[in-house]
């Protein structure tokens, strides 16, 4: 018989728990001098080890031979919970038991010792789901807690749980686990199940996974079943319907080269094939944004993972993979309220502008020279140095994306001064900027046009 990943390599002690070392320790610990407490709360995601660990905390209390807080794991006890067929463990689901049941087995540990074992433990899984009833019964419970038993609530709704009950339990509180670890449990199974991977499939499922072992291993039966017991990358791909980093990088490259046409076709192809765009669109936002962190921290590494992937993307200007982010986030806001293809594939045509935009530093140099205070004849040197002060003003006085709005705007000199013409819907979102800016450098103007006139001569930024 076929037994699911997440099944069979379900740990069993707590030396076989993929991360949750607090809780481990807090809870090993506990058996291990004796000072466990009636009633416990295990709070955190779905997927990542709360019932599996609730299991062993119960082995561990009613092994017979227990080791420094571990359950032995062969002895009558251990093997009964591990079947499930132990008489004092009794596991409840409040989520799809929500009634007079749960109220009953709750009294009745009250009144009945231990059958078999050295404690009777009882797992409530889902307990926010508790009827009210059921949760005032337990109350009653855990303030006189019966001898010899333990409570443990696991949750993925921690504040659905009322503060009479929270006041009463130990809280446990279970995070998801990091990639590297998910990865190192992935390759584990693998080399059990003697399943052939390329690394960077694994990866990808534990990144699909977002940390929920439950998830990350069932990803990986149905990659198996899929690549016909060779995980590789394409398959991977495939069926979890991402693409590689380095994929999404090839498509971010289109989008800075403005190669609209080619960016647009290769969106369709991946629609078509199924692949789920929304999932693209935050890969290419997450790799947009390491660009940017390698494009302007000295030392991106310990920042951004393998910043070395990123130096071609980082050689464009700062402010074209700003905009290109800003283009990102606008179209997954359009992409709520219109098909999720149209709404990506305008956010991709509005990338044409991307490969002209300059930094603004050599913007200002290419016709834009900004005189500091009065116009004089300046020896080359001089003028340098005030076009840098400018710039440097700018910097400092504008975010970014005014900045860049600047940037890509017409400019003119007039009477020595330089005049920024943009249209009015690039300039209102950032209108006290650049009113501040004003007043800080008088030599700049602003020429505000109404749309429709300014159409073709200056395109909208956004
Ligand atoms: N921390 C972990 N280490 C190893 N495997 C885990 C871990 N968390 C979950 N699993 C796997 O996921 C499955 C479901 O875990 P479970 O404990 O029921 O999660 P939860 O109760 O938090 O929803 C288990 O059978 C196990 O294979
Ligand atoms: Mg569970
Ligand atoms: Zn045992």
């Amino acid at each position: 018989m076929y037994v699911p990943f997440a099944r069979k390599y379900r740990p069993r002690f707590f030396r076989e728990v993929v991360g949750q070392e607090v809780p481990v320790k807090v809870l090993q610990n506990a058996v291990k001098n004796g000072k466990v407490s009636h009633a416990y709360l295990f709070a955190g995601p779905r997927g990542v080890g709360k019932t599996t660990i609730a299991r062993i905390l119960a082995k561990a209390l009613n092994c017979l031979n227990p080791k420094e807080g571990e359950p032995c794991g062969e002895c009558e006890n251990c093997l009964e919970i591990d079947r499930g067929s132990f008489p004092d463990l009794i596991e409840m689901d409040a989520a799809s038991n929500r009634g007079i049941d749960d109220i009953r087995a709750i009294k009745e540990a009250v009144s009945y010792t231990p059958i078999k074992g050295k404690f009777k433990v009882y797992i409530i899984d889902e307990a926010h789901m508790l009827t009210k009833e059921a949760f005032n019964a337990l109350l009653k419970t855990l303030e006189e807690p019966p001898p010899r038993t333990v409570f443990i609530l696991c949750t993925t709704e921690y504040e659905k749980i009322i503060p009479t009950i929270l006041s009463r339990c130990q809280r446990i509180i279970f995070s998801r686990v990091n990639e590297e670890k998910v990865v190192a449990y992935l390759k584990n199974i693998c080399s059990q199940e003697g399943i052939e991977y390329e690394e960077q499939a694994l990866k990808s499922i534990a990144k699909a996974s977002e940390g929920c072992m439950r998830d990350a291993a069932s990803l990986l039966d149905q990659a198996s079943v899929f690549g016909d017991g060779k995980i590789t990358h394409e398959v991977v791909e495939n069926f979890l319907g991402i693409l590689s980093a380095e994929k999404v990088r090839d498509f971010i490259k289109l989008l800075l080269n403005s190669k609209v046409e080619e960016a647009i076709r290769t969106l369709r192809d991946m629609y078509y094939r199924g692949y789920n765009l929304s999932k693209f669109w935050d890969l290419l936002e997450e790799e947009v944004r390491n660009a940017i962190l390698v494009k302007s921290l000295k030392d991106a590494s310990g920042v951004v993972e393998n910043p070395e992937l990123y130096k071609e993307l980082a050689q464009h200007p700062l402010e074209a993979l700003l905009y290109l982010e800003n283009l990102l986030t606008r179209g997954r806001v359009e992409a709520r309220t219109r098909p999720i293809l149209r709404a990506f594939e305008l956010a991709i045509v509005k990338s044409t502008i991307i490969k002209d935009i300059l930094p603004i530093s050599q913007a200002l140099k290419a016709g834009m020279a900004v005189p500091e205070t009065q116009p004089t004849q300046d020896t080359p040197e001089k003028e340098h140095k005030s076009e840098e002060k400018i710039e440097d003003k700018l910097k400092e006085l504008l975010t970014p994306l005014a900045l860049k709005a600047l940037e890509t705007a017409q400019k003119e000199e007039r009477d020595g001064k330089v005049v920024f013409i943009m249209d009015q819907d690039t300039y209102s979102p950032f209108k006290k900027e650049f009113e501040n800016l004003q007043k800080k450098i008088p030599e700049i103007e602003f020429e505000v046009r109404k749309k429709k006139e300014e159409k073709e001569n200056s395109p909208s930024l956004f």
